[in-house]
């Protein structure tokens, strides 16, 4: 198995096994699914001795305080004490909503992260952001907190819908873009279905480590994560207000799209960018920039009224901080 060590706990990447757990330690142990989890999942995890099952119902609007006082229902009942460890086994949504009912339960009980989608495994789980979703507003209430550990097994992804696969793809694609030239090539060298999985994901997963390392708490280099996702929160926010959701990283590609239009690059890498983004991945219509700009002006970042984006110096390198007027957009 090969281990990313990131800040006091590692990564482990390859096989199921949670070989590396000494779970024997534990007085009580949980495992959180949701019902797809619970079906394609759990059957491809060791059988762990005196466990329980706590499930929930899957989707985004079920990350909420409602479904965490079920969480904290379920550990109160089953009588979990301090040196209890709850192990999340689902994607970001389980993930977040886990690693907060486990960070707060008993002002804190250890939790493992076994991420099962893409998305979650090149970026959710890294980095100790935990929460829900509150009042419509996404990850409202959380905490800043570490798992004891990550395992990632790349076979899970084998029963994980194509849309949801492509869509944290999107996040591999940026990782490559603001950090990987090398990265980059390899994945733009081969067709999707070609791809070495445990490869781009464990270097996916050393891109985002490396960045969450050097500034946890997003006070400076950590926001070049934020590339495509200006535009991209805003283009996600539209679709939800019309009524008809997208997934977030249909969102992102169509906002690593427009940033990259945006960034210092030559005509011929914008066109590299893109003409691979397009012919590779269905996506949905991108909104005008004037159907956009109610939702960039709530940007988070927006710094004296112009809204900051983290572009591309180059293929393999983004810094952070680039403020447009909405005119200029
Ligand atoms: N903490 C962070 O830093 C961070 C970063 C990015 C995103 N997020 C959060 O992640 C969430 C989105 O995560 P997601 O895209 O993983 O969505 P998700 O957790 O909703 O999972 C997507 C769907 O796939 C199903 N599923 C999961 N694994 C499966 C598998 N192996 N086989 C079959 N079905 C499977 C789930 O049941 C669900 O229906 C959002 O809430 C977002 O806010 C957090």
């Amino acid at each position: 198995m090969k281990e990313i060590v990131s800040s006091g706990y590692s990564v482990w990447i390859g096989d199921s096994s949670l070989s590396k757990l000494d779970l024997s330690s534990y007085s009580k142990i949980a495992i959180l699914v949701d019902q797809n989890t619970k079906r394609d999942c759990l059957c491809k995890l060791p059988k762990i001795d005196n466990s329980v099952i706590i499930e929930v119902k899957s989707g985004e609007d079920k990350k909420t305080i409602s479904t965490c006082n079920f969480i904290w229902k379920k550990l109160t009942e089953y009588q979990f004490d301090r040196n209890s460890l709850l192990i999340n086994l689902g994607g970001g949504v389980i993930g977040d909503m886990g690693g907060f009912c486990a960070s707060t339960y008993k002002r804190g009980i250890n939790f493992i992260q076994i991420p099962t989608t893409l998305l979650a495994m090149v970026d959710a789980s890294i980095g100790g952001k935990l929460g829900v979703d509150f009042k419509d507003l996404k990850n409202q209430i959380g905490v800043f907190n570490n798992p004891k550990s990550i395992f990632i097994y790349p076979e899970f992804l084998e029963t994980l819908p194509e849309n949801e696969l492509k869509s944290g793809f999107a996040e591999v694609v940026k990782h490559a873009l603001i950090a990987d030239k090398a990265l980059w090539s390899k994945i733009t060298s081969l067709p999707f279905e070609n791809l070495d999985w445990k490869e781009i994901i464990t270097t996916s997963i050393d891109i985002k480590n490396n960045i969450v390392i050097s500034d946890p708490l997003e006070k400076g280099e950590r926001k070049k994560l934020n590339f495509g996702h200006t535009y991209g929160h805003a283009i996600e926010s539209f679709y939800l207000k019309k009524g008809t959701p997208i997934l977030h990283g249909e969102a992102v590609f169509i906002g690593l799209i427009l940033e990259t239009e945006l960034s210092n690059l030559s005509l011929d890498d914008k066109l590299e960018i893109k003409n691979y983004i397009l012919s590779n991945f269905s996506l949905p219509h991108p909104p005008k920039k004037s159907e956009l700009l109610p939702f960039l002006a709530n940007d988070k970042k927006n710094k004296d009224g112009k809204i900051s984006f983290s572009l591309l110096n180059q293929i393999g390198e983004c810094s952070a901080d680039h403020l447009f007027s909405s005119d200029e957009l």
